[in-house]
């Protein structure tokens, strides 16, 4: 049996004041509502990162950053280190988002790297893969998102592999209001875990939580989160309201 898991993902938003406000309330309402064992992570920018730590201390919530360098350390001004989000200590990277690979050019061979780093520092990966809309029309999406997966995560160990999360995020569906159906998120999830088990086996396969994220709303959350291979979610726009992100994970 997998944990649901929700993050929220909240992208490049919030003051520092407005984030603190925001995670209080979400903290508030998680103690007063949420009774089931659902792992909450709030995936937040990295200036935030220390303060949203430190509010998190000693609840269930957890914390992550939204990226970090496939560099160990050194000359590369304006990059954060996985060493680095370790010593606050953030537990959580999400790596490979589309946003990432689509406006920075982010590719399979670097996201290797980071994935590397993010484990060597004991971080664990919020592995994201998708498809375009064209590569939806054209009906590849399936084979795309394996290769995703193979250029990104092939290259580890089984006992690597199994400390990750992935999440299937279709660009179609991100931030646009058009979620995929229960339908398809559970094929592709299913795709997914299928390719796992072809390299790793069935058990490791098994193992590891794949989320749903695009257009993730309190209204279609429960059913999504109710498929099969879909055990929870990564919630952009619903994320940023605490009542709406609350009621998601009252979904998972
Ligand atoms: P939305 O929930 O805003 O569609 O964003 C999804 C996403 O990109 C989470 O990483």
């Amino acid at each position: 049996m997998r944990t649901k898991i929700v993050a929220g993902n909240w992208k490049m938003n919030k003051t520092l004041a407005e984030a603190k406000a925001l995670t209080n309330e979400v903290l508030n309402l998680c103690i007063s509502e949420v009774k089931s064992a659902v792992k909450v992570i709030l995936c937040v920018p990295y200036p935030f990162l220390q303060s949203t730590t430190e509010q998190c201390e000693g609840t269930t919530i957890a914390v992550g950053a939204q990226n970090c360098s496939e560099h160990e350390s050194g000359a590369y001004t304006g990059e954060v280190s996985a060493a680095m989000l370790k010593s606050i200590p953030v537990p959580y990277v999400i790596l490979g988002h589309s946003e990432r690979r689509q406006y920075f050019r982010e590719d399979g061979p670097m996201l290797a790297k980071k994935v590397d780093r993010a484990l060597a520092h004991q971080l664990t990966p919020i592995f994201c893969c998708g498809e375009p809309l064209e590569i939806r029309e054209k009906g590849t999406h399936e084979a795309l998102v394996r290769q995703q997966i193979q250029e990104g995560l092939f290259h580890l160990s089984a006992e690597a592999i199994g400390k990750l999360i992935i999440a299937y995020e279709p660009v179609w569906a991100i931030g646009t209001g058009k979620t995929a159906s229960t339908q398809q998120a559970q094929d592709m999830h299913a795709v997914i875990r299928k390719e796992l088990a072809a390299k790793y086996g069935d058990k490791v396969a098994q193992s590891i939580p794949i989320l749903y994220g695009g257009s993730v709303k309190p209204d279609n959350a429960k059913e999504l989160f109710s498929c099969p291979d879909v055990d929870g979610g990564l919630v952009g726009g619903a994320s940023l309201k605490a009542r709406d992100f609350v009621d998601i994970i009252k979904g998972a």
